[in-house]
């Protein structure tokens, strides 16, 4: 049975402090959770978090690396320096970061590999847009993301790699996926990760994000391959997060 991995990301919200508030309000909402709970925090609040986090069942993740360790890369944070204050899990790829800031499907792959290297768990992101569903051409582009991704990935690594796949079309804008239908592109995402490496494709966690909130978690989650969910806006409120977590 694969983990339901319950990770909310809020992206440029919330300081230090608010931070540390909402960690000790949501450890214990979500104190007698079984699935796996991960806050994706700006890197400004990273520390915080993980202190509030301490002997609590929440990880902490962060929304973006570099994929050299260190360097002349003004402005950058390296998957060491995230490891050395204890981030375990981090976003790859997210589609915000491949529109805004240029992100190639080869720099997620490098991404991807510096992550294991430190030994953080990388949160891939994949999904079509809009235009790309209505032209039909959801499942080439999606399978295409993660194949390229994953390129030259160990198969214990394949296995290791958190996907989200977030329709595009979705983030933000209330219009969740069908369960059905993020069901269904859920499974042709495991079934190129079979064609890739067999043996680990059934125990990949694919998630699925896009205005998942607490009405819709639960008939979400409760579909076959639908490992939890990637939360943007609903995971800002640490209530209201705990209702998706404890769905
Ligand atoms: P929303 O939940 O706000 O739609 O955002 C989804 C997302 O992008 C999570 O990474």
């Amino acid at each position: 049975m694969r983990k339901k991995v319950i990770a909310g990301n809020w992206k440029m919200n919330k300081n230090a402090v608010e931070a540390e508030n909402y960690i000790n309000e949501l450890k214990e909402l979500v104190k007698d959770s079984t699935n796996e709970v991960v806050v994706c925090v700006p890197f400004i609040a990273l520390c915080k978090a993980i202190n509030a986090a301490k002997e609590t069942n929440i990880k902490i993740g962060a929304q973006n690396m570099h994929f050299e360790e260190k360097g002349a890369y003004t402005g950058e944070i390296s998957p060491k320096m995230l490891r050395d204050i204890g981030v375990e899990y981090v976003i790859i790829g997210h589609s915000e970061r491949r529109e805004y800031f240029n992100e190639s499907d080869e720099t997620v792959n490098k991404k991807l590999k510096s992550a294991f290297e430190y030994g953080l768990k990388p949160i891939l992101c994949v999904g079509e847009t809009l235009t790309q569903r209505e032209e039909g051409i959801t499942k080439a582009w999606v399978t295409n993301q993660v194949r390229l991704a994953l390129d030259g990935l160990t198969n214990e690594q394949i296995g290791n790699t958190i996907i989200a796949y977030e329709p595009i079309w979705a983030i933000g804008t209330g219009k969740t996926a069908s369960s059905e239908d993020a069901n269904e592109v859920i499974r042709w995402i495991r079934e190129e990760i079979k064609n890739i490496c067999r043996e680990v494709a059934e125990n990949v966690i694919i998630q699925y994000g896009g205005s998942v909130k607490s009405e819709n978690a639960k008939e979400l989650f409760e579909m076959s391959d639908i490992d939890g969910g990637l939360v943007g806006g609903a995971s800002l409120i640490a209530e209201e997060f705990a209702k998706i977590v404890n769905y």
